[in-house]
Formats: structure tokens, C-alpha cells, sequence
């Protein structure tokens, strides 16, 4: 089982950026938490990010017949990007949704979101925890679903 875990704009500054929000672990432990995850589990992984729109919507496009799961925080692309859902129903790879901070509890443009539309799962509010257990959901759901 591989799966692919993205991370959109600006969470490469994790622990510089808004720590009251997104915690003080930089994105190194961030990385860490996913490999040691997926190492326990037996799941190979590949961690991405990106700043750019186009960027991730090509590297979902390449997961084609690699992975057979995503994890992906899209950042501020969750509340904008078209193009993200787009590439995820293109795909049709197992995806879960995972936000740091509770974005339901935050501002009206942070209430949308269409990465989420082909999701089947959203973790937020859980710190890096929530990729853990995206990881791990989605290993079950993989395993269920052969
Ligand atoms: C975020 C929430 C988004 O609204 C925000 O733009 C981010 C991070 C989160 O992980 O809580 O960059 O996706």
C-alpha cells in the first residue's frame, strides 16, 4: 500500500507561521510524524508540498497507478481551487482531508471547501495528529476496499 500525503501553500513555514493556530512543530516534524506513521503501519508514503496551485494538481495527475491513497491538506487551496477537486474526481485515488486548526470554527471564507466534495473523510482541529489519523483511516478503508 502506498500513499501520498500534499500540503499546500505556506505549511512549509509550520512553526514560524501563526503557531497559536497551527502549533510550534515545524514541518520537519511534520514529515517525521507521517514516515514514522506509515512506517509502523507498513505503508510506503511520499510526503509533498507546495506553494503553487498547478504544482499539486500535477502531482495528484502523477499519482495515477502509484499510490492508492492520498492525504492531502490543501491549504488555503481547500477554500479556491477548482482545479484541486478537478484532479482528485480525474484521479478517483482514495482521498482524506486533513486541516491543522478547526477551520470550522474560523472565518466565513474558510467554510467552504471543494477539496472536500471528493473526500471521504475531513480530520481538522487535531493538530498533526489529524494526518495520523487520516493515515490510518485510510489504510482501513484501503484494506476493506481491495
Ligand atoms: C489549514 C486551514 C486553511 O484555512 C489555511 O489557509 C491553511 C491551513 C489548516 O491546516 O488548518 O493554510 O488548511
Amino acid at each position: 500500500m502506498n500513499i501520498l500525503v500534499i500540503n499546500g501553500p505556506n505549511l512549509n513555514l509550520l512553526g514560524i507561521r501563526e503557531p497559536d493556530l497551527y502549533g510550534k512543530e515545524d514541518y520537519a516534524a511534520l514529515v517525521a510524524l507521517v514516515e514514522d506513521t506509515c512506517a509502523q503501519e507498513g505503508i510506503g508514503v511520499e510526503v509533498f508540498q507546495s506553494n503553487h496551485e498547478g504544482a499539486i494538481v500535477d502531482k495528484i495527475q502523477q499519482a495515477l497507478g502509484t499510490f492508492d491513497g492520498i492525504v492531502i491538506n490543501p491549504a488555503a487551496y481547500t477554500h479556491t481551487s477548482v482545479a484541486i477537486l478537478d484532479a482528485l474526481k480525474a484521479v478517483q485515488i482514495p482521498a482524506v482531508e486533513v486541516h491543522i486548526s478547526d477551520v470550522s470554527k474560523r472565518e466565513d471564507f474558510r467554510q467552504v471547501s471543494y477539496a472536500r466534495l471528493a473526500c471521504l473523510k475531513t480530520y481538522m482541529g487535531l493538530g498533526l495528529d489529524g494526518y495520523r489519523q487520516g493515515i490510518l483511516y485510510l489504510k482501513e478503508y484501503l484494506s476493506s476496499h481491495r
